[in-house]
Order: C-alpha cells, then sequence, then structure tokens
C-alpha cells in the first residue's frame, strides 16, 4: 500500500502545488473562507466524498466510506484561514489580496487534506473504517474549531490527525511529539480602580498606574518565586491604558494579557493564583480591581498510540533521516486542542525550511516554504490513515 500511496503522490504533485498557489494567490481572512471552502468542496466532490459546506460558518466537511468492516471512524483536520499581514516576498504567486497573505502555511495544510483525500478515495476499498476531512475556518483567531465541534464535526470520530508547517525542520522531514505538543492559552484582564488626583499631590490620591506597575512586578515576581520552575509558565501582558495628563494621577488602568502554560492542573488554579496577587496588591494600596480570565484554548496533548502510528508511518514513508524527535513542546497555541475534548488525537510538524537559506518564521511578511513539502506532508496523512486502521498497525 505504501508504495502505491507514494506514486499516486508523486504523480499528483503538479496538480497539488497548482492548488496550493491558488490558495496562497487568493488567502482569506478568518471566518470569510468562502472561496477556498466553495474550491475545496469542489475538489472533494470530484473525488467522490460526500461533502457538505456551511459546517462551523464557512468550514467543509467530506466524508469519504470505507469498506465497512471497522466501526473506527477517523479525522483528518485542516485549517484554511490566512492573516492580516501584507506579503514582502518576491514570489511570482505572491497573495493578490493587498493585506492578505497565507503566512502561517494554511495553504499548504488544506492542500495536504485535499492531497490525502484525492489519494485515499482510490483505495476506498481497502480502507477498513471511514475517513472524515475538516476543512476548519478562523484557526488564527482560535474560534474555527469551536465552530465545527459546534456544528457536529466530532460526532461518531474515534481519533484525529492534524498536521502544521514548521520552517525550522527542513524540507521533506516530519517532526514528532508524544504528548504536550502546543501551550495552553487563556486571555487576562485586569482593570484598578483608583482616585484621581492633581499630579503634584499623591497623597489626596490613588494612583492607578503606579499600583498597576506594581501588580505587574508582582506577577512576574510570583511566578519566578512561587511556580515550579520546571512547569512552564508564562504570563504577558500586551496592552495597557490609563491616564490622560502629564499633571492627573489616573484613576484608572486597563490592562490586557495572555497566559501560557502546559501543565493541565497548574492551568486549572491559575484564575484563583492571579486573582489573590492582583486583589492583594491592590487592597494594600487602597484601589479596587476587576480580574476576568478566560480560559481560551487548552494544550494539545498528542495521544501516545495514535503519535506512534504517526511515527512508524513516517520511518517506513520517509526512512529515519526525515523523522525528528521534538524534544520540546511550545508555547504557542493550536485550536486543535479543541477537538481532543472530544476523541484523541495527534498532530505532526512538517518540515518546510528551505535548504541555504534563511528562513523567516511563521506570520512574518517574508514567510516562505520548500514546496517538496507537498509530497511528504500528503504521503504522511496518508499512509497514517490508511494504518490506523490496520488492526496491527
Ligand atoms: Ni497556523
Amino acid at each position: 500500500m505504501l508504495s502505491k500511496i507514494k506514486d499516486l503522490a508523486v504523480d499528483l504533485t503538479p496538480r497539488l502545488i497548482e492548488i496550493r498557489r491558488h490558495f496562497h494567490l487568493h488567502p482569506e481572512l478568518s471566518g470569510q473562507e468562502y472561496q477556498t471552502a466553495a474550491y475545496v468542496a469542489g475538489v472533494l466532490s470530484s473525488c467522490g466524498l460526500q461533502v457538505q459546506e456551511g459546517i462551523g460558518k464557512t468550514g467543509v466537511i467530506g466524508e469519504l466510506k470505507g469498506n465497512g468492516k471497522s466501526t473506527l471512524h477517523l479525522a483528518i483536520r485542516t485549517d484554511m484561514d490566512a492573516l492580516p499581514i501584507q506579503e514582502a516576498t518576491q514570489l511570482e504567486f505572491a497573495s493578490r489580496v493587498p493585506g492578505v497573505m497565507h503566512a502561517c502555511g494554511h495553504d499548504l495544510h488544506t492542500t495536504i487534506g485535499l492531497g490525502a483525500a484525492m489519494i485515499l478515495s482510490q483505495f476506498k476499498d481497502s480502507l477498513q473504517g471511514d475517513i472524515r476531512f475538516i476543512f476548519q475556518p478562523a484557526e488564527e483567531i482560535a474560534q474555527g474549531a469551536l465552530w465545527m465541534v459546534e456544528d457536529g464535526a466530532m460526532k461518531g470520530i474515534s481519533a484525529i490527525f492534524g498536521v502544521h508547517v514548521f520552517p525550522s525542520i527542513p524540507a521533506r522531514c516530519v517532526g514528532i511529539r508524544y504528548g504536550a505538543l502546543t501551550s495552553a492559552m487563556d486571555d487576562l484582564e485586569i482593570v484598578i480602580q483608583g482616585e484621581a488626583g492633581h499630579g503634584a499631590r499623591p497623597h489626596q490620591a490613588i494612583d492607578a498606574i503606579w499600583i498597576a506597575s506594581q501588580v505587574i512586578t508582582s506577577l512576574q515576581q510570583a511566578i519566578s518565586r512561587m511556580q515550579n520552575p520546571l512547569d512552564p509558565l508564562v504570563l504577558t501582558i500586551g496592552q495597557i491604558n490609563g491616564g490622560k495628563a502629564p499633571n492627573i494621577i489616573a484613576d484608572q488602568v486597563k490592562m490586557v494579557g495572555t497566559v501560557r502554560s502546559l501543565n493541565p492542573e497548574l492551568r486549572q488554579k491559575l484564575p484563583t493564583w492571579i486573582k489573590g496577587i492582583v486583589e492583594g496588591i491592590c487592597h494594600i494600596y487602597g484601589a479596587k480591581c476587576e480580574i476576568n480570565y478566560r480560559h481560551r484554548l487548552p494544550s494539545v496533548q498528542n495521544d501516545m498510540g495514535l503519535t506512534k502510528i504517526i511515527e512508524k508511518s513516517a520511518l517506513e514513508a520517509l526512512g529515519e533521516e526525515h523523522v525528528i524527535s521534538i524534544f520540546e513542546p511550545s508555547l504557542g497555541a493550536e485550536d486543535f486542542a479543541i477537538y481532543l475534548d472530544h476523541a484523541p488525537g495527534s498532530m505532526f510538524r512538517l518540515g518546510t525550511g528551505k535548504e541555504n537559506q534563511h528562513n523567516y518564521p511563521l506570520h512574518h511578511p517574508r514567510f516562505e516554504l520548500d514546496e517538496s513539502s507537498l509530497v511528504t506532508g500528503v504521503v504522511t496523512m496518508a499512509y497514517s490513515a490508511y494504518k490506523y486502521f490496520q488492526p496491527e498497525n
């Protein structure tokens, strides 16, 4: 089966590159993936899949029926949205949409989903169970997976596979990680209410800016002194607003930030812990405060058994020298985690780094990827899906 999948993937490569470049030329922002979704639906229909559009707003689902020998139902998830970035590459197929760019490789992900559907639909009689291809919108705003799940995308699913490009891994390689792959992401909003006054007479006021500075410093120090340094925790205040003039003491400061953590138990304790520190400081200095802590995305925890299937498939398909073990999780977040509340899953990293040249990071206006990674991604995904249904894996 592997050699058939590989041959077919090589034959399909010119077509897949054409599809990927089409998406790259015409990127669409999160929640507005209308043309992309229509294109995806067209390709899936032409492969004989049962297609549903308008799932999770602009998402698409394609069902591929296997030979029915197993009740297992695998999902393959890819994401379709682009970013509000003005592309600055010199590529001939650079974005034609001003201010919008596929700078996170979702054009490639979508093409991998389609490539896997094209190949696996030709071998459906050898597939023991069914495969649901999930093309989700709005990953960049951490909403799309939620919308898809709300519309039933995970109903009856026994496992889910995903992929994300990674420019720091060389093209034609994949990166495998067991356990935590990405971080949980939570939103934090703090409003400190003091009392306005003359800048020259601080004792008659409650300076919200000064108290805010104490809050930020204390939170960072408390992380270093009160939390286990072997349990990663990052708290970033990314925006702070307060004050009106140099000689007026600010009565209110509002700050918002992001909190990243890997350990689910630690994550559950964070709202209360942070609240205690902020309230304590505000109390000391006579200010009032309001704290809103919102759990947004859990951490992507790759299932051991499913990760093993992808790793074994990649080793067979690509060879040992092209399978890299990822030693560190990322503190970036990925809404693939939402699906994992409904079924176990695993996501692998696809190397897209070009040889002998600087590889700009994801979300950079000059981000580029090596297109030879496309066939690597398609083969790894298609073969892993096939192997998922094999009793011995
Ligand atoms: Ni991405």
